[in-house]
């Protein structure tokens, strides 16, 4: 779970850079019960841009990790 800051920091973070995506829908998806890429991917509209999910899916990665 995130302080109300750090989620207020991650509003101004980009979480898909590729699809203009804020961090916080990643991270409010994996709240939600995402558990997996491909589940924050259908929930969020990340991925599928031109850096082939290599940037989004670090940091996916790393915050279902630090989160679940
Ligand atoms: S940053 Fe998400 S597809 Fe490139």
């Amino acid at each position: 779970m995130l302080t109300e800051e750090e989620k207020m920091i991650a509003r101004m973070k980009p979480g898909c850079i590729c699809k203009g995506i804020k961090l916080y829908k990643i991270i409010q998806a994996i709240e939600q019960g995402a558990k997996s890429y491909e589940e924050v991917a259908k929930m969020t509209g990340i991925g599928g841009g031109s850096c082939k999910s290599e940037r989004c899916g670090e940091k996916v990665a790393e915050l279902l990790s630090s989160l679940t």
